[in-house]
């Protein structure tokens, strides 16, 4: 219920400026994301590019400003170019939400963001690195993996995103395990109806692992998202009955949640890469991350009540 009213505020304006205002917040915004511009992004992610891979994201979502969508194109190709510039792009993808690049445009939304993420993908490809597209919520799944199959026709080792707690993924794992696809594998982190998604923590996680299970036994490159270590082990045990090496597969967590759990998986030379958001959009992103630990909600109300 906590984490379901944390993802409607992060859709109140009321709320947004209540949280964008309050400086007492700033820590523990800062833990989750990487700094407000690309500068802060690129030290962050040259830090940890020493031991583990990344991936940037400019935070934004649910444009329905056409100029704001092109905004987002810029910022990617710029932090792209200065990937390259600096040697980082092997080590440094990108990760990208169609809805900041214009897929809920009223007019022609799918073909603006499919020719903006074109364009990124073309930049990153120039860099010498990849794109990953995020996943929204469900109303938008399908638009997204249409988008995503189009793009990998032009731009083929295009990743995006599935997540375990929608009954279809499982179907979209088996039409995704096909070579050269590069599936991140996640929980979910939308608040999404009985009628499409799992709700309880043990129907997600058993969906997980029935979706890693296709994912390890198919042909692509799975990206293990998750912080939960039970799913991890699972995911090793998996890599290794399916005759998966080191570099076949990946772990995926996001920057700020499990640091040492992601220095200890590379430490033991599994490929690790985190999730570094960075931007002046940091509220959505923030809120859902709140409502993923009750003990980030008790800090959140501390630092709110002795402001
Ligand atoms: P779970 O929520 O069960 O957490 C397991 C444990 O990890 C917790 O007990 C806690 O200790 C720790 N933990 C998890 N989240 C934490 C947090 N925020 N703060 C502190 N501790 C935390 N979702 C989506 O819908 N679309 C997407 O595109 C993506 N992309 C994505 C990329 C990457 C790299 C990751 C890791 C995750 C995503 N997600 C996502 C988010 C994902 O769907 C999910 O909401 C979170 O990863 C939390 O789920 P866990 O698998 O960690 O399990």
């Amino acid at each position: 219920m906590l984490r379901s009213a944390l993802i409607a505020a992060s859709r109140s304006p009321g709320c947004r400026s209540l949280v964008e205002r309050t400086p007492v917040l700033r820590p523990i915004v800062d833990r989750f994301v990487a700094g407000r511009g690309i500068d802060d992004a690129m030290r962050v992610a040259r830090t940890i590019a020493a031991d583990r891979l990344v991936s940037l994201d400019h935070l934004g979502e649910d444009t329905l400003d056409r100029a704001q969508a092109e905004r987002t194109v810029e910022a990617y190709r710029t932090a792209l170019r200065r990937l390259g510039e600096v040697g980082l792009a092997p080590r440094v993808e990108v990760s990208v939400k169609l809805s900041a690049l214009g897929q809920a445009l009223p007019a022609d939304g799918e073909k603006i963001a499919l020719e903006n993420t074109r364009r990124i993908c073309a930049a990153a490809a120039e860099a010498g690195t990849t794109v990953t597209v995020d996943m929204e919520d469900h109303t938008t799944t399908d638009s997204t993996l249409t988008l995503v199959r189009e793009l990998r026709a032009d731009f083929p080792a295009t990743g995006t995103v599935l997540q375990a707690y929608l009954k279809r993924t499982a179907g979209d794992c088996a039409d995704f395990a096909v070579p050269g696809s590069r599936i991140r594998l996640c929980k979910g982190a939308y608040d999404e109806p009985a009628s499409v998604a799992y709700r309880t923590k043990s129907e997600v996680d058993a969906s997980y692992v029935r979706c890693l299970k296709i994912l390890m036994n198919g042909d692509g490159y799975p990206m293990v998202a998750t912080h939960d270590t039970r799913l991890i082990d699972v995911a090793t045990m998996l890599a290794e009955q399916t005759g998966r090496g080191r570099d076949d597969y990946e772990f995926q967590m996001l920057y700020g949640v499990r640091p040492q759990v992601q220095t200890q998986l590379a430490r033991r030379g599994l490929r690790m890469r985190v999730y570094v958001p960075y931007g002046t959009e940091w509220y959505p992103y923030f809120m859902r991350r709140l409502g993923e630990r009750p003990a980030n909600v008790a800090f959140f109300l501390q630092a709110l009540t002795r402001r």
